[in-house]
């Protein structure tokens, strides 16, 4: 330690004094090491090493002593102020670190974890089975009609030459709006769109009708109080029961493969004359199987009824019966989709459980 300096005016010069200088790194590490974030840091940086901070003004003294004094003056000085600095840089470094370390944990993204995947929605098969069928027609050069759920008893049964008295226009197979002596009924087939369809557009005619149609029956595996039909109905001059045949043909074909073919048998139906219940060959087993399940060994599947359209249904609808003849087939759109999916419980279908539109509701 250098004696008392005689030589200077050691008022001006006390931010020199060894006391003071230890003083001013000791308040200055305090803080450094009291500073508990980079921010606060930051925040005490200017009172110990800014411009005004004691050491600062201490090395600016140093100009003003004597040379003697200065390198000693200097040196302590330095030292201070590189101790400062010193423990200003490694406090630094651990506060960016805990900075980082905070950050990896707290931003962290575990690539491992399973994301909540809203999974994507699939249409329902039936509506599937149904467009699909209607392309079929699109592809013959047919045109899609279609008519209210809620219909007119005149057309649901009397424009289809359904007598007043005919069995199925019973409450107990029909269901009917309240009241019931306004005629509106839940359509129980979507023969009615026939009707309307030869009444709104005329002769010649080619269209396909897909819908919802409603029947009174309980409630079981191949039975639904409501299920989906598709209607097909031609009317023009010249047709004749082998029109409907080839068409029946085409649709089995394109909807359950090349080669499958139907068969018709003698049926009885109000609007058709003569009419027929139509079967498709089974296309599981093509009748080869005694034991097939799709078709019970038989080889046929029940698919629908069809015939020429009654004389009647054409006079009703204003259309020469003499001039024009006409087909008309319909079947069951949910039916079709049991034979493709192998579904033998009818009630999965219409459950609302968005496994069964994931399972079957993919065309491929
Ligand atoms: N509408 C009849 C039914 O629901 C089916 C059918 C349609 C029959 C067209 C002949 C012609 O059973």
């Amino acid at each position: 330690m250098s004696g008392p300096n005689t030589q200077y005016d050691p008022v001006e010069v006390n931010a020199l004094d060894p006391d003071t200088i230890e003083q001013a790194v000791t308040d200055a590490l305090a803080a450094i090491s009291g500073a508990g974030s980079l921010e606060e840091l930051k925040a005490i940086r200017p009172q110990h090493q800014g411009d005004k901070s004691p050491l600062a003004l201490a090395n600016r003294e140093i100009g003003a002593l004597p040379p003697t004094a200065k390198a000693e003056a200097g040196k302590r000085v330095g030292q201070a102020r590189g101790r400062v600095g010193q423990a200003m840089k490694q406090r630094q470094t651990e506060l960016e670190a805990q900075r980082d370390a905070r950050i990896l944990r707290e931003e962290a993204v575990d690539v491992t974890m399973v994301p909540a995947r809203r999974p994507l929605g699939r249409r329902h098969p039936v509506e599937l089975m149904a467009q699909r069928i209607a392309d079929v027609f699109v592809g013959m050069g047919w045109e899609i009609a279609d008519g209210p759920e809620v219909e007119a008893e005149w057309f649901n049964f009397d424009a289809l030459n359904f007598d007043a008295d005919h069995p199925a226009r019973q409450m107990q197979d029909t269901f009917y709006i309240d009241p019931p002596e306004d005629g509106l009924v839940l359509r129980t087939h979507t023969s009615p769109v026939q009707a309307r369809a030869l009444l709104e557009r005329g002769v010649p005619l080619y269209v396909g009708c897909p819908g919802k149609v409603f029947r009174t029956d309980e409630l079981d595996a191949t039975h639904m109080p409501a299920f989906h039909q598709i209607e097909g109905l031609a009317v023009d001059e010249g047709l004749t029961m082998a029109h409907l045949r080839g068409t029946l043909d085409r649709l089995a074909s394109e909807l359950f493969g090349a080669g499958i073919t139907t068969r018709l048998r003698p049926s009885y139906f109000p609007f058709t004359e003569p009419s027929a219940e139509m079967d498709l060959r089974c296309f599981v087993c093509d009748g080869t199987n005694p034991e097939c399940r799709t078709c019970s060994g038989t080889g046929w599947i029940e698919w629908g009824g069809c015939g020429m359209v009654n004389r009647s249904v054409l006079s009703a609808c204003g259309i020469d019966p003499d001039r024009y003849t006409g087909y008309a087939f319909g079947m069951g759109i949910d039916r079709a989709l049991m034979f493709r999916t192998g579904v033998s419980d009818m009630r999965d279908m219409f459950e609302g459980d968005v496994r069964f539109n994931a399972q079957f509701g993919l065309e491929v």
